[in-house]
């Protein structure tokens, strides 16, 4: 991945203060959001269109532009000021067709949500629409998605995996996104990344630190159709059951899924959540997101995740279901 350029750290929005001191609390709210699509494409230039980006803008002007809605996007604003995460964790695709000037509007929005301190950003395939010279673009968000030993010197080479730690979580983050084929949406992680995540994995094990893995493409087989699919998702559960995890997380599905990755200590929930920005008549692929209560209870790791959705009829996001999640124990 080409090299990237700093970008300084914007202010802390009002109203999204952290709610606790994390790394002395004992316990840790970690949001997650996905597929955003924040952005709009009203007057783009012919000229931007070439290629797959055409076939992109017309499903945009056919229907993507009045699903995801920002009027849903100011009511999760709204929401995160009352559940107030300690962290929020955002899986791509915040883009449509991944124009610089999307890039630079969907970073506008990412300061919305908090600081880089506070948000931890990965790309989708929207991100990585076509060509190799999108991750050059990636420099309006490096604040919000570059490891935490890297925050203060200028970055260079791959950003990812990326490791953030907040509190006892460490959250890996990994870039799933390549360009595809039109009519194609698939992610590939490659055999570098999937060895830095391993190294990744075991240090911060042995820190006893919940190793939550960002993922943009669903890693199981089955939870999303084939031309959507991750190619290497063979390989990166070899990586899980080797090295283990306590939660992977999703997003590129539009919709609520579940599923796990064995391990020798037990399976890892692998949670994908809808797109917190779309409105659908059907409930599962309706704007959602899913916050994580994370406590550490003598040498377990005690988790329960709260799903809180958005209604049509009140303009609201509020709480639809709650679950007690069961992580291996390494
Ligand atoms: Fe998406
Ligand atoms: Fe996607």
């Amino acid at each position: 991945m080409p090299e990237v350029k700093k970008e300084t750290s914007p202010t802390r929005p009002e109203g999204l203060e952290p709610k606790v001191p994390s790394p002395t609390s004992g316990s840790f709210t970690l949001a997650h959001l996905s597929d955003l699509h924040l952005t709009s494409l009203n007057g783009i230039a012919i000229g931007q269109l070439l290629n797959k980006r055409m076939l992109g803008y017309l499903s945009w002007w056919r229907k993507r532009r009045r699903v995801h809605r920002l009027d849903i996007v100011e009511a999760l604003l709204e929401d995160l000021k009352t559940t107030r995460p300690d962290h929020i964790a955002v899986t791509g695709d915040l883009t449509h067709l991944g124009l610089p000037d999307e890039f630079t509007d969907a970073g506008q929005w990412l300061a919305r949500f908090g600081t880089p301190d506070q948000v931890t950003v990965i790309p989708g395939n929207h991100e990585a629409y076509v060509g190799q010279q999108w991750s050059t673009q990636l420099s309006a968000w490096v604040p919000y998605l570059i490891s935490d030993d890297r925050q203060d010197s200028a970055p260079t080479g791959e950003l990812f995996p990326s490791l953030r730690i907040r509190g006892k979580v460490a959250l890996i983050g990994l870039c799933s996104a390549r360009p595809s084929l039109p009519f194609l949406a698939v992610g590939s992680l490659g055999e570098k990344q999937l060895g830095i995540l391993a190294e990744l994995l075991q240090e911060t094990g042995k820190a006893g630190l919940l190793r939550v893995v960002l993922i943009h493409h669903p890693p199981v087989s089955g939870t999303i159709k084939w031309r959507k699919r991750l190619v290497d998702n063979s390989a990166f559960a070899e990586v899980i059951a080797r090295f283990g995890a306590e939660l992977i997380l999703h997003g590129h599905t539009h919709a609520e899924t579940f599923s796990e990755l064995q391990t020798p200590a037990g399976k890892v929930p692998v949670i994908g959540a809808p797109s917190a920005s779309e409105l659908n008549p059907h409930s599962e692929r309706c704007a959602k997101y899913n916050l994580y209560l994370i406590k550490r209870n003598g040498d377990r790791w005690v988790l329960k995740m709260l799903v809180r959705g958005y209604s049509e009829e009140s303009g609201k996001f509020d709480q639809e279901q709650s679950t007690d999640l069961m992580v291996p124990q390494f």
